[in-house]
């Protein structure tokens, strides 16, 4: 393992799970045995009503992540102050142990394609998203993660590796890394690259969160690919990377995504409960 335990810039929180509405009952019931939840900050930006009211409610008892997919922090488009205003409220009223969003732009010229867009790995790039996440951290009074997402598509003028450009960009903009040990595996089949290379790469205290989730197989011109659909199990793969990357990292907050297919809160606890086993075996 890295020298990681005293350089930690982000707290450990142990296993968590994502907060889907289908598990609200028994979350409220008391039937959950996981450490904390991560909340997708978009659905709990409402004054009022019910969604924000449960969040309050499994807040007081355990800790939460926020987690936001609108930032468009690559995007050329300027920053929304309107988006920052209303997620900062969030911060405040939620008062969560971690806040991320993904590298990768979701929109131009206004218009929102609603989908986790790919960024070219450049210096241009790496000076651009820096700059914008110095100033959504100026604004929240707190450090954030940027999530690495998973890409079907390369750029031709990409100057270097994506751990290169993420390693550059987490200490220019001197933010955390919420480490999709999935999208690292589902990009490194799909751009025939070895995922230990990308994980070791990271410095190890930029390592906040840790993402596991299923994904699926497609085959085209018999070529496989990997397509990152959070609607099944993890895959044994996935789970010998992420044993690789606590081994080498030490314990991370940890949470498994099930977004669509979803499972009984039991079920989805179960599969969550083999990362609280491989931290223990490895990290603790
Ligand atoms: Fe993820």
């Amino acid at each position: 393992m890295r020298d990681s335990k005293q350089l930690r810039l982000f707290p450990d929180l142990g296993i968590g799970l994502g907060l889907r509405v289908p598990h609200y009952a028994a979350i409220r019931e008391g039937r959950s045995n996981v450490h904390w939840f991560e909340a997708l900050s978009e659905n709990y930006m409402e004054d009022g009503g019910r969604p924000i009211h449960i969040l309050s409610e499994i807040r007081r008892d355990k800790p939460v992540a926020l987690h936001g997919v609108s930032l468009s922090v690559a995007s050329v488009d300027p920053l929304n102050p309107e988006y920052l205003k209303r997620l900062k409220t969030l911060v405040e009223r939620v008062e969560p142990a971690l806040i991320s969003d993904h590298c990768c732009w979701t929109g131009f010229a206004g218009e929102n394609l609603h989908d986790l867009m790919p960024v070219p790995f450049t210096q241009e790039a790496i000076d651009h998203i820096a700059a914008r996440i110095l100033q959504v951290q100026e604004f929240l009074g707190r450090r954030i993660l940027l999530e690495n997402v998973s890409s079907y598509v390369s750029f031709k003028h990409s100057e270097m590796t994506e751990w290169e450009f993420l390693k550059e960009l987490l200490v220019k903009a001197d933010c955390g890394l919420l480490l999709d040990v999935n999208n690292v595996y589902v990009s490194s089949i799909n751009h025939n690259f070895d995922p230990l290379d990308y994980v070791r790469a990271i410095p190890t205290e930029r390592i906040g969160q840790i993402h596991l989730a299923g994904h699926s197989e497609r085959e085209e011109g018999g070529e496989r690919f990997l397509i990152d659909t959070h609607d099944a199990p993890v895959c044994d793969d996935v789970w010998a990377l992420y044993e690789e990357t606590v081994s080498l990292v030490g314990p991370v907050s940890t949470m498994v995504e099930w977004d669509a297919d979803i499972p009984s809160y039991e079920r989805l606890e179960e599969e969550v409960m083999k990362a609280e086993r491989i931290r223990k075996k490895v990290a603790l």
